[in-house]
């Protein structure tokens, strides 16, 4: 897998300030995308790249369950454009006045207009039936699939690709459609493409569909509803300082410059809440 020639991995475990900022960058400008994609073909090493970041997804016991249908078809796409139509129009049906009319309104895939579609499996029997992890909790196989599926979604925004997830099928239809085995799971159907632009936020959002919730809302101290973070000199260790961090200097938090909930992290980004 080549990677880029303005992009190297130095190995030294550090990222620089530009590196740091990229990540971020490239997460907060991710966009699902059903819109302006452009004619332009997605090149075979620039979607082995993506697959690539996609395949170094964690996964439960190292199972790696994914797989990946690439389709550039016409055919196959007018197949899946077909079985959307025909489940958006049963998801409509469960809104009413207002509602149903905003949600007809929605554009909520791009499968024709996409030059490249991909079909993301979850083979549920890979490693055997006794996977590390995934014997306590069975469903960490499909977990590692959505890490594979974000690991792809991100790449593909720093390629400048713009990716749609469309979940409004009927999985087994759409397994039929692609050959999918039995027992493998279908987890996603993407749509990617080069786009003329990517929106600064969600679709939904701008359509009023619905608003990001502020993330203070989401966060809870030590247990569920406590929305007050607790005096961190009562009883946070690292904060403390009695957990050392053996050889590469102890936390800095008690110094006022970075550590566990130092600042440091997002001081020169910008971070949407
Ligand atoms: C599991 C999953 C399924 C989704 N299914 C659809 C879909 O069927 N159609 C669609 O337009 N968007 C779909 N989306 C995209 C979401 O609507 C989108 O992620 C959300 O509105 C936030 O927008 P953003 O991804 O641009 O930040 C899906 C996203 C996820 C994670």
């Amino acid at each position: 897998m080549s990677l880029p020639p303005d992009i190297r991995i130095s190995g030294n475990g550090q990222f620089s300030d530009h590196e740091r900022a990229a990540v971020y960058r490239v997460i907060f400008e991710r966009r699902d995308v059903r819109r302006n994609f452009l004619r332009k073909p997605i090149a075979d090493d620039v979607l082995a790249r993506v697959l690539t970041a996609a395949h170094h997804a964690g996964s439960v016991g190292f199972m790696q369950p994914w797989d990946f249908v690439v389709i550039r078809q016409r055919a196959t796409k007018q197949a899946v454009k077909q079985l959307f139509q025909k489940t958006n129009e049963q998801a409509a049906m469960r809104y009413e006045g207002a509602r149903a009319a905003l949600y007809r309104s929605l554009k909520l895939e791009g499968i024709e207009e996409a030059p490249v579609n991909i079909g993301v499996t979850c083979s549920r029997q890979r490693g055997g039936s006794h996977v590390l992890g995934r014997s306590t909790v069975r469903d960490t196989d499909l977990y590692s699939t959505c890490c594979a599926i974000q690991n792809l979604w991100l790449a593909a925004r720093a390629e400048g690709i713009g990716v749609g997830w469309v979940s409004i099928l009927d999985h087994g239809a759409l397994k039929r459609a692609l050959g999918i085995p039995r027992p493998v799971k279908v987890l996603a159907y993407l749509c990617l493409g080069y786009v003329s632009d990517f929106a600064s936020q969600p679709e939904l959002e701008t359509a009023g569909w619905r608003a990001r919730i502020p993330v203070e809302e989401l966060i809870h101290y030590e247990s569920w509803g406590i929305k007050v973070r607790g005096n961190r000199r009562n009883g946070d260790a690292h904060y403390e300082g009695l957990y050392k961090n053996r050889g590469r200097g102890k936390n800095k938090a008690s110094r006022g410059t970075t550590g566990v909930e130092g600042q440091s992290t997002s001081r020169g980004l910008r971070h949407p809440r």
